[in-house]
């Protein structure tokens, strides 16, 4: 068996520094699935209980490493792609031709995302830029290696599959890869929504989906509110189709028509 006895102090110390690291909302519910994890971690790094909390206390990598077991990274390409559709529409609209396009991607998980963004924007010859980050160094590892098993690209229209896609073969097989005329304009780094401040740069979209909803209602008015800071005035502000502002302090305005969408 996987699971642990856990004291209801060490419990609630765990989820205490768990949200106060990532923000993320580890409810009574969620006992089991700490225990396992902790299980896990400690036959890993082949520690007691004891010996392991420690070095989680002490150690940030561990900790980070820690909390992407007990959240989902889960996401593949043109999830949810009825937002970034829309604001790509009006980017091609600008009459400022030569305009570079700067979007974020605050929490990209495996890439799946920006890559989504990009090949949508290369496609249509658009100038542009991407940050995409995310707290975990586990997943910005894998997404800027930008090798995905196939079935993570169902959605992906077969026509930018075929130009900006190279299939593996030999002990890549069945796998494939972000081109380097994709990868080229995307900048793959950590950065935590909670503590770190945002970039001084100004975006034209922010696209923070499906994070939220490990969230409590606070926190994300906060996070919200910071990425408000970081975005030019009309800029496009996204979150996950599952999320909602309602109820919550903020100055965006909804875009009519596209859910989850938003404009500052
Ligand atoms: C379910 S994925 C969403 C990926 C993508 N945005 C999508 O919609 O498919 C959630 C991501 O949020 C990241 N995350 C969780 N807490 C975070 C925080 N405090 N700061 C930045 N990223 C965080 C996780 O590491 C995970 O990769």
């Amino acid at each position: 068996m996987d699971s642990i006895l856990l004291t209801k102090k060490e419990f609630n110390d765990i989820t205490a520094l768990v949200y106060s690291t990532s923000g993320i909302n580890l409810h009574e519910g969620k006992a089991e699935l700490l225990k396992s994890k902790l299980a896990k971690r400690m036959r890993m790094t082949n520690k007691s209980l004891k010996d392991y909390l420690s070095f989680l206390y002490a150690d940030e990598r561990e900790l980070i490493d820690f909390i992407d077991t007990v959240t989902t990274n889960h996401s593949f390409f043109f999830r949810e792609n009825k937002s970034i559709e829309y604001i790509i529409e009006q980017f091609k609209l600008n009459p400022d031709k030569k305009k570079e396009f700067k979007i974020w991607c605050a929490a990209c998980s495996t890439g799946d995302e920006p890559y989504s963004v990009a090949i949508q924007l290369e496609h249509l010859g658009l100038s542009f830029s991407i940050l995409a980050t995310d707290i975990s160094h586990t997943v910005l590892e894998t997404a800027a290696r930008g090798i995905y098993r196939m079935d993570k690209l169902q959605n992906v229209p077969l026509q930018l599959l075929h130009r900006f896609f190279q299939k593996g073969s030999g002990k890549f097989k069945g796998q494939i890869k972000v081109k380097k005329e994709i990868s080229k304009h995307i900048i793959f780094k950590k950065f935590n929504l909670i503590s770190d401040s945002v970039p001084q740069i100004l975006f034209d979209a922010i696209l923070c989906r499906n994070v939220m909803i490990y969230f409590d209602f606070q926190t994300s008015e906060k996070v919200i509110h910071k990425l408000y800071q970081a975005l030019v005035p009309k800029g496009y502000f996204a979150i996950g189709n599952a999320e909602s502002l309602m109820n919550m302090k903020h100055s965006y305005t909804p875009v009519k028509k596209i859910p989850s969408l938003y404009i500052k």
